[in-house]
Protein backbone atom coordinates (compact mmCIF):
# COMPACT_ATOMS: atom_id res chain seq x y z
CA UNK A 1 0.00 0.00 0.00
CA UNK A 2 1.26 4.01 -0.84
CA UNK A 3 1.05 6.19 1.77
CA UNK A 4 0.45 9.42 0.48
CA UNK A 5 2.72 12.00 2.38
CA UNK A 6 0.12 14.71 2.42
CA UNK A 7 -1.52 12.78 4.76
CA UNK A 8 0.81 12.71 7.41
CA UNK A 9 1.46 15.09 10.28
CA UNK A 10 4.98 16.96 10.19
CA UNK A 11 6.71 14.37 12.75
CA UNK A 12 5.00 11.26 11.07
CA UNK A 13 6.66 12.98 8.18
CA UNK A 14 9.94 12.75 9.73
CA UNK A 15 9.47 9.40 11.30
CA UNK A 16 8.91 8.33 7.77
CA UNK A 17 12.08 9.68 6.18
CA UNK A 18 14.32 8.58 9.40
CA UNK A 19 12.71 5.14 8.86
CA UNK A 20 13.62 5.13 5.51
CA UNK A 21 17.54 6.12 5.82
CA UNK A 22 18.06 3.94 8.42
CA UNK A 23 16.24 0.83 6.32
CA UNK A 24 18.49 2.03 3.30
CA UNK A 25 21.75 1.41 5.39
CA UNK A 26 20.34 -1.99 6.33
CA UNK A 27 19.22 -0.92 10.02
CA UNK A 28 15.79 -3.03 10.80
CA UNK A 29 12.87 -2.31 13.10
CA UNK A 30 13.14 -3.29 16.46
CA UNK A 31 9.99 -3.32 18.70
CA UNK A 32 9.16 -4.00 22.18
CA UNK A 33 6.58 -3.41 24.80
CA UNK A 34 6.09 -0.10 26.61
CA UNK A 35 6.21 -1.85 29.67
CA UNK A 36 9.35 -3.18 31.31
CA UNK A 37 10.27 -4.73 34.69
CA UNK A 38 11.18 -2.00 37.08
CA UNK A 39 14.24 -3.31 38.38
CA UNK A 40 16.23 -2.81 35.02
CA UNK A 41 16.17 0.73 35.43
CA UNK A 42 16.34 0.91 38.94
CA UNK A 43 19.76 -0.81 38.58
CA UNK A 44 20.84 1.22 35.44
CA UNK A 45 19.28 4.24 37.07
CA UNK A 46 22.81 6.48 36.21
CA UNK A 47 22.35 5.88 32.23
CA UNK A 48 18.52 7.65 32.30
CA UNK A 49 18.48 11.08 32.24
CA UNK A 50 16.61 11.29 34.78
CA UNK A 51 16.46 9.26 37.80
CA UNK A 52 12.41 8.96 38.04
CA UNK A 53 10.64 6.19 37.00
CA UNK A 54 6.76 5.81 36.69
CA UNK A 55 6.28 2.41 38.06
CA UNK A 56 3.09 -0.03 39.37
CA UNK A 57 2.51 -3.08 40.12
CA UNK A 58 1.21 -5.83 37.44
CA UNK A 59 -1.18 -8.62 38.03
CA UNK A 60 1.15 -10.98 39.28
CA UNK A 61 2.62 -8.53 41.78
CA UNK A 62 5.51 -7.37 39.98
CA UNK A 63 6.68 -4.24 39.94
CA UNK A 64 6.80 -2.91 36.43
CA UNK A 65 7.91 0.32 35.12
CA UNK A 66 6.86 2.57 31.63
CA UNK A 67 9.93 2.44 29.84
CA UNK A 68 11.98 5.66 30.56
CA UNK A 69 14.74 4.26 27.88
CA UNK A 70 14.84 2.43 25.49
CA UNK A 71 18.39 1.24 25.01
CA UNK A 72 18.19 -0.44 28.00
CA UNK A 73 16.05 -3.13 26.82
CA UNK A 74 17.43 -3.63 23.72
CA UNK A 75 20.77 -4.68 25.72
CA UNK A 76 19.08 -6.41 28.00
CA UNK A 77 17.91 -8.67 25.26
CA UNK A 78 20.67 -8.45 22.61
CA UNK A 79 21.95 -11.92 21.48
CA UNK A 80 25.67 -10.67 22.20
CA UNK A 81 26.64 -13.92 19.44
CA UNK A 82 29.37 -12.33 17.60
CA UNK A 83 27.75 -11.18 15.16
CA UNK A 84 26.58 -7.00 14.50
CA UNK A 85 23.23 -6.29 15.04
CA UNK A 86 22.40 -3.13 13.23
CA UNK A 87 18.59 -1.88 14.95
CA UNK A 88 16.23 0.93 14.69
CA UNK A 89 13.24 2.18 17.26
CA UNK A 90 10.47 4.50 16.90
CA UNK A 91 9.05 4.15 20.52
CA UNK A 92 7.72 6.32 23.27
CA UNK A 93 9.69 7.20 26.60
CA UNK A 94 8.14 8.25 29.51
CA UNK A 95 10.51 10.69 31.94
CA UNK A 96 10.25 13.45 33.99
CA UNK A 97 11.13 16.74 33.27
CA UNK A 98 11.02 17.91 36.65
CA UNK A 99 7.77 18.95 37.40
CA UNK A 100 6.01 16.28 35.85
CA UNK A 101 6.09 12.89 33.28
CA UNK A 102 5.89 13.65 29.96
CA UNK A 103 6.02 11.07 27.19
CA UNK A 104 8.59 11.66 24.68
CA UNK A 105 8.83 10.26 20.95
CA UNK A 106 11.98 8.67 20.17
CA UNK A 107 13.35 7.95 17.14
CA UNK A 108 17.09 6.27 17.50
CA UNK A 109 18.97 3.64 16.03
CA UNK A 110 21.79 1.17 17.92
CA UNK A 111 24.34 -1.24 16.70
CA UNK A 112 25.54 -3.89 19.05
CA UNK A 113 28.28 -6.31 18.24
CA UNK A 114 31.70 -5.33 16.85
CA UNK A 115 31.92 -2.06 16.46
CA UNK A 116 34.81 -0.54 14.70
CA UNK A 117 36.06 3.13 13.50
CA UNK A 118 33.54 2.90 9.96
CA UNK A 119 30.77 1.65 11.63
CA UNK A 120 31.36 4.66 14.14
CA UNK A 121 31.29 6.66 11.01
CA UNK A 122 28.40 5.47 9.58
CA UNK A 123 26.22 5.71 13.00
CA UNK A 124 27.90 9.54 13.06
CA UNK A 125 26.56 10.07 9.03
CA UNK A 126 23.34 8.57 9.87
CA UNK A 127 23.15 11.07 12.82
CA UNK A 128 24.24 14.16 10.49
CA UNK A 129 21.29 12.28 7.80
CA UNK A 130 18.88 12.36 10.93
CA UNK A 131 19.51 15.94 11.45
CA UNK A 132 19.40 17.21 8.26
CA UNK A 133 15.81 15.61 7.72
CA UNK A 134 14.83 17.84 10.82
CA UNK A 135 16.51 21.30 9.52
CA UNK A 136 19.08 22.33 7.09
CA UNK A 137 20.58 23.95 9.85
CA UNK A 138 22.32 21.63 12.53
CA UNK A 139 25.49 20.58 14.28
CA UNK A 140 26.89 17.75 15.57
CA UNK A 141 29.58 17.56 17.81
CA UNK A 142 31.71 15.43 19.28
CA UNK A 143 33.77 14.22 22.19
CA UNK A 144 35.32 11.43 23.39
CA UNK A 145 35.44 9.82 26.71
CA UNK A 146 38.81 8.84 27.02
CA UNK A 147 39.85 13.03 27.29
CA UNK A 148 38.05 13.85 30.42
CA UNK A 149 38.27 10.38 31.79
CA UNK A 150 41.84 10.42 31.47
CA UNK A 151 42.69 13.52 32.88
CA UNK A 152 40.60 13.43 35.63
CA UNK A 153 42.31 10.08 36.92
CA UNK A 154 45.30 11.95 36.55
CA UNK A 155 45.31 13.67 40.38
CA UNK A 156 43.58 12.23 43.16
CA UNK A 157 40.38 13.33 44.75
CA UNK A 158 37.26 11.99 45.70
CA UNK A 159 34.23 10.57 43.55
CA UNK A 160 32.43 13.39 45.21
CA UNK A 161 34.71 16.00 43.98
CA UNK A 162 35.04 14.27 40.57
CA UNK A 163 31.61 14.59 39.79
CA UNK A 164 31.21 18.05 40.73
CA UNK A 165 33.77 19.23 38.05
CA UNK A 166 32.34 16.93 35.20
CA UNK A 167 29.27 18.89 36.27
CA UNK A 168 31.27 21.81 35.83
CA UNK A 169 32.87 20.63 32.64
CA UNK A 170 29.63 20.12 31.31
CA UNK A 171 28.66 23.65 31.71
CA UNK A 172 31.54 24.57 30.03
CA UNK A 173 31.97 26.87 33.50
CA UNK A 174 35.79 27.45 33.77
CA UNK A 175 35.57 30.24 36.39
CA UNK A 176 34.25 27.30 38.70
CA UNK A 177 36.99 24.94 37.68
CA UNK A 178 39.60 26.83 38.82
CA UNK A 179 38.20 28.03 42.00
CA UNK A 180 37.46 24.21 42.73
CA UNK A 181 41.11 22.97 42.03
CA UNK A 182 42.11 24.88 44.14
CA UNK A 183 39.74 24.73 47.20
CA UNK A 184 40.52 20.83 46.10
CA UNK A 185 44.28 21.02 46.20
CA UNK A 186 44.75 20.30 42.40
CA UNK A 187 47.79 21.38 40.85
CA UNK A 188 48.05 24.54 38.71
CA UNK A 189 48.54 22.30 35.57
CA UNK A 190 45.71 19.97 36.06
CA UNK A 191 43.49 23.12 36.03
CA UNK A 192 44.71 24.47 33.13
CA UNK A 193 44.19 21.64 31.14
CA UNK A 194 40.85 20.86 32.64
CA UNK A 195 39.81 24.73 31.79
CA UNK A 196 41.42 24.41 28.27
CA UNK A 197 39.57 20.72 27.88
CA UNK A 198 36.30 22.88 29.13
CA UNK A 199 36.52 25.52 26.51
CA UNK A 200 38.06 23.94 23.17
CA UNK A 201 35.25 23.87 20.60
CA UNK A 202 36.61 23.58 16.77
CA UNK A 203 36.96 21.46 13.51
CA UNK A 204 39.36 18.15 14.58
CA UNK A 205 41.52 19.46 12.03
CA UNK A 206 41.83 23.00 13.54
CA UNK A 207 42.43 21.89 17.33
CA UNK A 208 44.44 18.62 16.72
CA UNK A 209 47.45 20.39 18.41
CA UNK A 210 45.72 21.55 20.86
CA UNK A 211 44.76 18.46 21.44
CA UNK A 212 48.01 16.72 21.42
CA UNK A 213 49.38 18.85 24.05
CA UNK A 214 46.46 17.93 26.85
CA UNK A 215 47.25 14.46 26.47
CA UNK A 216 49.29 13.33 29.61
CA UNK A 217 48.36 9.53 29.76
CA UNK A 218 47.72 6.57 27.70
CA UNK A 219 43.90 6.86 27.94
CA UNK A 220 44.30 10.68 26.32
CA UNK A 221 46.34 9.60 23.56
CA UNK A 222 44.48 6.35 22.50
CA UNK A 223 41.33 8.77 23.14
CA UNK A 224 43.08 10.99 20.30
CA UNK A 225 44.26 7.81 17.85
CA UNK A 226 40.78 7.38 18.06
CA UNK A 227 39.85 11.19 17.02
CA UNK A 228 42.24 10.92 14.19
CA UNK A 229 41.56 7.07 12.88
CA UNK A 230 37.72 8.93 13.18
CA UNK A 231 38.27 11.52 11.29
CA UNK A 232 40.04 9.63 8.44
CA UNK A 233 36.93 7.86 7.65
CA UNK A 234 34.65 11.03 8.14
CA UNK A 235 36.76 12.74 5.78
CA UNK A 236 35.69 10.24 3.35
CA UNK A 237 32.13 11.19 3.21
CA UNK A 238 32.74 15.11 3.60
CA UNK A 239 31.19 15.26 6.78
CA UNK A 240 34.47 16.26 8.92
CA UNK A 241 33.43 20.02 7.76
CA UNK A 242 29.81 19.62 9.86
CA UNK A 243 31.83 18.29 13.29
CA UNK A 244 32.84 19.51 15.82
CA UNK A 245 34.37 18.80 19.16
CA UNK A 246 33.58 19.81 22.06
CA UNK A 247 34.59 18.16 25.38
CA UNK A 248 31.53 19.50 27.47
CA UNK A 249 29.67 16.96 26.13
CA UNK A 250 30.69 14.20 29.09
CA UNK A 251 27.96 10.89 29.89
CA UNK A 252 28.46 9.26 32.77
CA UNK A 253 31.95 7.69 32.54
CA UNK A 254 30.78 4.24 34.10
CA UNK A 255 28.38 3.74 31.26
CA UNK A 256 29.95 5.10 28.20
CA UNK A 257 33.53 5.10 26.95
CA UNK A 258 34.88 6.32 23.46
CA UNK A 259 32.82 8.91 21.02
CA UNK A 260 30.04 10.46 22.36
CA UNK A 261 28.19 13.14 20.22
CA UNK A 262 25.06 15.52 20.50
CA UNK A 263 22.99 17.22 17.65
CA UNK A 264 21.53 20.57 17.46
CA UNK A 265 19.32 22.40 15.06
CA UNK A 266 19.01 26.24 14.83
CA UNK A 267 16.06 27.57 16.25
CA UNK A 268 15.16 25.01 18.86
CA UNK A 269 17.04 25.63 22.30
CA UNK A 270 17.96 22.11 23.26
CA UNK A 271 19.04 19.01 21.93
CA UNK A 272 17.79 16.84 19.51
CA UNK A 273 20.00 14.31 19.11
CA UNK A 274 22.15 12.45 21.50
CA UNK A 275 24.14 9.48 21.45
CA UNK A 276 27.46 7.62 22.03
CA UNK A 277 29.62 4.12 22.62
CA UNK A 278 28.39 2.61 25.67
CA UNK A 279 30.51 -0.57 25.58
CA UNK A 280 30.36 -0.46 29.99
CA UNK A 281 26.93 -0.92 30.07
CA UNK A 282 26.90 -4.15 27.55
CA UNK A 283 29.73 -5.34 30.59
CA UNK A 284 27.27 -4.97 32.92
CA UNK A 285 24.72 -7.25 31.48
CA UNK A 286 27.82 -9.46 31.20
CA UNK A 287 27.78 -9.22 27.50
CA UNK A 288 31.20 -9.19 25.13
CA UNK A 289 29.59 -7.01 22.50
CA UNK A 290 30.67 -3.41 22.16
CA UNK A 291 27.86 -0.75 21.51
CA UNK A 292 27.06 2.59 19.35
CA UNK A 293 23.95 4.10 19.52
CA UNK A 294 21.79 7.30 19.44
CA UNK A 295 18.20 8.62 20.00
CA UNK A 296 16.60 11.49 18.31
CA UNK A 297 14.20 13.36 20.35
CA UNK A 298 10.64 14.02 18.56
CA UNK A 299 8.93 15.67 21.69
CA UNK A 300 9.56 19.04 20.40
CA UNK A 301 8.65 17.73 16.87
CA UNK A 302 6.37 21.29 16.26
CA UNK A 303 9.00 23.53 17.44
CA UNK A 304 11.03 22.21 14.11
CA UNK A 305 8.10 22.93 12.58
CA UNK A 306 7.84 26.74 13.43
CA UNK A 307 11.64 27.11 14.02
CA UNK A 308 12.75 28.73 10.73
CA UNK A 309 15.88 29.39 10.84
CA UNK A 310 15.22 32.32 7.34
CA UNK A 311 12.87 34.43 9.03
CA UNK A 312 15.57 34.61 12.05
CA UNK A 313 17.15 38.01 12.74
CA UNK A 314 20.74 37.91 12.98
CA UNK A 315 20.68 39.56 16.56
CA UNK A 316 22.37 38.57 19.70
CA UNK A 317 19.39 38.38 22.51
CA UNK A 318 21.22 39.41 25.68
CA UNK A 319 18.89 38.98 29.02
CA UNK A 320 20.19 41.72 31.87
CA UNK A 321 18.65 41.43 35.39
CA UNK A 322 16.67 44.53 36.12
CA UNK A 323 18.02 46.80 38.72
CA UNK A 324 21.46 47.69 40.16
CA UNK A 325 23.20 44.42 39.42
CA UNK A 326 21.97 44.77 35.66
CA UNK A 327 23.34 47.98 35.71
CA UNK A 328 26.66 47.39 36.69
CA UNK A 329 26.47 44.37 33.90
CA UNK A 330 25.56 46.98 31.29
CA UNK A 331 28.30 48.82 32.01
CA UNK A 332 30.84 46.22 31.25
CA UNK A 333 29.22 45.46 28.03
CA UNK A 334 29.23 49.09 27.26
CA UNK A 335 33.21 49.26 28.37
CA UNK A 336 33.50 46.05 26.38
CA UNK A 337 32.18 48.11 23.13
CA UNK A 338 28.65 46.73 23.12
CA UNK A 339 26.54 49.79 24.05
CA UNK A 340 23.26 50.93 23.44
CA UNK A 341 22.51 54.14 24.39
CA UNK A 342 18.98 54.22 24.44
CA UNK A 343 18.83 51.78 27.30
CA UNK A 344 20.24 54.75 29.57
CA UNK A 345 17.66 56.76 28.80
CA UNK A 346 14.57 57.22 31.51
CA UNK A 347 11.37 55.05 30.35
CA UNK A 348 9.27 51.93 31.03
CA UNK A 349 10.64 49.85 27.46
CA UNK A 350 12.12 46.57 28.06
CA UNK A 351 13.88 45.68 24.99
CA UNK A 352 16.44 47.70 23.73
CA UNK A 353 18.76 47.45 19.90
CA UNK A 354 21.71 48.42 18.41
CA UNK A 355 21.12 47.80 14.75
CA UNK A 356 24.87 48.78 13.57
CA UNK A 357 26.04 45.95 16.12
CA UNK A 358 23.25 43.53 16.21
CA UNK A 359 22.92 42.98 19.84
CA UNK A 360 19.51 43.33 21.46
CA UNK A 361 19.03 44.16 25.81
CA UNK A 362 16.13 42.65 27.66
CA UNK A 363 15.46 43.75 31.14
CA UNK A 364 14.28 41.13 33.65
CA UNK A 365 13.45 39.95 36.65
CA UNK A 366 16.67 38.81 37.93
CA UNK A 367 15.85 35.66 39.39
CA UNK A 368 13.98 34.77 35.86
CA UNK A 369 17.82 35.30 33.29
CA UNK A 370 18.34 31.84 33.40
CA UNK A 371 15.22 30.72 32.64
CA UNK A 372 15.07 32.99 29.51
CA UNK A 373 18.75 31.80 28.56
CA UNK A 374 17.68 28.44 28.99
CA UNK A 375 14.35 28.30 26.55
CA UNK A 376 16.35 30.37 24.21
CA UNK A 377 14.82 33.52 24.53
CA UNK A 378 18.15 34.64 25.26
CA UNK A 379 21.87 33.86 23.46
CA UNK A 380 23.13 34.94 26.47
CA UNK A 381 22.68 36.60 29.75
CA UNK A 382 23.65 37.62 33.35
CA UNK A 383 22.93 35.76 36.19
CA UNK A 384 23.96 35.07 40.09
CA UNK A 385 25.60 32.32 41.04
CA UNK A 386 22.85 32.35 43.38
CA UNK A 387 20.00 32.02 40.70
CA UNK A 388 21.87 28.84 39.12
CA UNK A 389 23.17 27.35 41.87
CA UNK A 390 19.59 27.79 43.11
CA UNK A 391 17.58 27.02 39.49
CA UNK A 392 20.48 24.69 37.68
CA UNK A 393 19.79 25.70 34.74
CA UNK A 394 21.45 23.58 31.51
CA UNK A 395 23.27 26.34 30.25
CA UNK A 396 27.25 27.22 29.80
CA UNK A 397 28.45 29.47 32.39
CA UNK A 398 31.08 30.99 30.51
CA UNK A 399 32.47 34.03 32.73
CA UNK A 400 32.21 35.49 36.55
CA UNK A 401 31.89 39.42 36.31
CA UNK A 402 33.28 39.62 39.60
CA UNK A 403 30.22 42.02 40.20
CA UNK A 404 27.41 41.52 42.35
CA UNK A 405 29.52 39.84 44.84
CA UNK A 406 27.56 38.63 48.07
CA UNK A 407 27.18 35.59 49.88
CA UNK A 408 24.34 33.05 50.86
CA UNK A 409 24.57 32.06 54.57
CA UNK A 410 22.86 31.04 57.64
CA UNK A 411 21.54 33.55 59.86
CA UNK A 412 19.93 33.57 63.31
CA UNK A 413 19.13 36.21 65.90
CA UNK A 414 21.88 36.62 68.52
CA UNK A 415 21.51 34.44 71.27
CA UNK A 416 20.30 31.31 68.87
CA UNK A 417 22.84 28.48 68.32
CA UNK A 418 21.61 26.18 65.66
CA UNK A 419 24.41 23.96 66.41
CA UNK A 420 23.03 23.38 70.08
CA UNK A 421 19.39 22.87 68.85
CA UNK A 422 19.00 19.23 68.32
CA UNK A 423 14.81 19.75 67.02
CA UNK A 424 14.63 19.65 63.56
CA UNK A 425 15.60 23.58 62.39
CA UNK A 426 12.64 25.29 60.79
CA UNK A 427 14.71 27.14 58.18
CA UNK A 428 12.97 30.24 56.42
CA UNK A 429 14.42 30.95 52.84
CA UNK A 430 13.63 32.39 48.88
CA UNK A 431 16.43 28.76 48.37
CA UNK A 432 14.91 25.94 49.00
CA UNK A 433 17.08 23.50 46.74
CA UNK A 434 20.44 25.20 47.72
CA UNK A 435 19.31 24.61 52.09
CA UNK A 436 18.33 21.45 51.38
CA UNK A 437 21.55 20.23 49.70
CA UNK A 438 23.41 22.16 52.23
CA UNK A 439 21.85 20.75 55.36
CA UNK A 440 21.65 17.10 53.77
CA UNK A 441 25.47 16.87 53.72
CA UNK A 442 25.38 17.70 57.15
CA UNK A 443 22.93 15.15 57.66
CA UNK A 444 20.71 17.19 59.63
CA UNK A 445 16.65 17.23 59.14
CA UNK A 446 15.03 20.43 58.33
CA UNK A 447 11.69 22.03 57.90
CA UNK A 448 12.30 24.67 55.13
CA UNK A 449 9.55 27.74 54.80
CA UNK A 450 9.79 28.83 51.51
CA UNK A 451 9.01 33.06 51.60
CA UNK A 452 9.77 35.50 48.36
CA UNK A 453 10.84 38.36 50.81
CA UNK A 454 11.88 40.07 53.64
CA UNK A 455 13.06 36.88 54.64
CA UNK A 456 14.76 38.40 57.73
CA UNK A 457 11.15 38.74 59.52
CA UNK A 458 10.91 34.88 59.70
CA UNK A 459 13.09 34.57 63.09
CA UNK A 460 12.21 37.98 64.78
CA UNK A 461 8.06 36.21 64.70
CA UNK A 462 8.42 33.07 65.33
CA UNK A 463 8.01 31.58 61.71
CA UNK A 464 11.72 30.18 61.62
CA UNK A 465 14.79 29.27 63.79
CA UNK A 466 16.99 30.46 61.07
CA UNK A 467 17.16 31.77 57.59
CA UNK A 468 19.69 31.15 54.21
CA UNK A 469 19.55 34.47 52.31
CA UNK A 470 21.60 36.58 50.48
CA UNK A 471 24.27 39.10 52.57
CA UNK A 472 25.68 41.54 50.73
CA UNK A 473 26.99 44.59 53.30
CA UNK A 474 25.07 42.97 56.40
CA UNK A 475 23.61 45.94 57.57
CA UNK A 476 19.87 44.17 57.22
CA UNK A 477 20.82 41.04 59.51
CA UNK A 478 22.32 43.99 61.60
CA UNK A 479 19.46 46.16 61.44
CA UNK A 480 16.60 42.96 62.41
CA UNK A 481 19.05 41.46 65.63
CA UNK A 482 20.37 38.59 63.18
CA UNK A 483 23.68 37.64 62.73
CA UNK A 484 25.55 35.00 59.77
CA UNK A 485 26.34 32.19 61.85
CA UNK A 486 27.22 30.19 58.65
CA UNK A 487 28.60 30.83 55.06
CA UNK A 488 27.02 28.76 52.47
CA UNK A 489 27.93 29.93 49.04
CA UNK A 490 30.20 32.97 47.78
CA UNK A 491 28.00 34.81 44.84
CA UNK A 492 28.61 37.21 42.18
CA UNK A 493 27.31 37.26 38.88
CA UNK A 494 28.14 35.05 35.52
CA UNK A 495 28.25 35.23 32.20
CA UNK A 496 25.71 32.86 30.60
CA UNK A 497 24.84 31.08 27.21
CA UNK A 498 21.91 28.91 25.77
CA UNK A 499 24.18 25.70 24.48
CA UNK A 500 22.11 25.60 21.30
CA UNK A 501 22.89 29.57 20.74
CA UNK A 502 26.30 29.41 21.83
CA UNK A 503 27.00 26.45 18.88
CA UNK A 504 25.13 28.49 16.36
CA UNK A 505 26.60 32.02 16.76
CA UNK A 506 29.86 30.91 18.43
CA UNK A 507 32.22 33.39 16.81
CA UNK A 508 30.08 36.48 17.93
CA UNK A 509 29.40 34.63 21.32
CA UNK A 510 33.39 34.11 21.42
CA UNK A 511 34.17 37.80 20.55
CA UNK A 512 31.48 39.30 23.02
CA UNK A 513 33.24 36.94 25.95
CA UNK A 514 36.86 37.83 24.81
CA UNK A 515 35.86 41.75 24.99
CA UNK A 516 33.84 40.88 28.19
CA UNK A 517 36.75 39.43 30.15
CA UNK A 518 38.70 42.37 29.30
CA UNK A 519 36.57 44.93 30.33
CA UNK A 520 35.15 42.78 33.78
CA UNK A 521 39.01 42.83 34.43
CA UNK A 522 39.60 46.83 34.50
C1 LIG B 1 18.49 40.98 49.74
C2 LIG B 1 18.54 39.91 50.80
C3 LIG B 1 18.67 40.66 52.06
C4 LIG B 1 19.44 41.89 51.65
C5 LIG B 1 20.88 41.75 52.07
O1 LIG B 1 17.18 41.45 49.73
O2 LIG B 1 17.39 39.06 50.73
O3 LIG B 1 17.40 41.01 52.57
O4 LIG B 1 19.39 41.98 50.23
O5 LIG B 1 21.62 42.90 51.79
P1 LIG B 1 22.59 43.56 52.89
O6 LIG B 1 23.42 42.47 53.49
O7 LIG B 1 23.42 44.55 52.10
O8 LIG B 1 21.72 44.22 53.89
P2 LIG B 1 16.52 42.16 48.49
O9 LIG B 1 16.94 43.60 48.46
O10 LIG B 1 16.81 41.41 47.24
O11 LIG B 1 14.98 42.09 48.84
P3 LIG B 1 14.07 40.92 49.44
O12 LIG B 1 14.14 41.03 50.92
O13 LIG B 1 12.73 41.24 48.92
O14 LIG B 1 14.59 39.61 48.96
Amino acid sequence: MEVSKDILNYDEQIILELRTLYNEFGYSQYRMSRFEEYELYAENKAFLPSGEILAFTGINGRLMALRPDVTLSIVKYAKDDGKTEKLYYNENVYRSDGADFKEQMQVGLECIGNIDTPLIGEVLLLAKQSLDILSDKSKLDISHMGFPGGLLQSEKMTLEQRNTLINCINNKNTPELKTLCLEYGLSNEFEQRLTKLASLYGFYEDVKDQLKELCINDEMTSALNDLDALDKVLRKTGINKNIKIDFSIINDISYYSGIIFQGYIEGVPARVLSGGRYDELLQKFGKKSGAIGFAVYLNNAEFFETAQPEEKDNYINIALPKGRLGEKAYAIFEAAGYGCPEIREESRKLVFENQKLGIRYFWVKPSDVARYVERGAACIGVAGKDILQEQSPDIYELLDLKIGKCNISVAAEKEFSPEKSNKTLRVATKFPNITRAYYQKQGREIDIIELNGSIELAPLLGLSDVIVDIVETGQTLLANNLEPKELILDVSARLISNKASYKFNYEKIDKICESIKSAADN
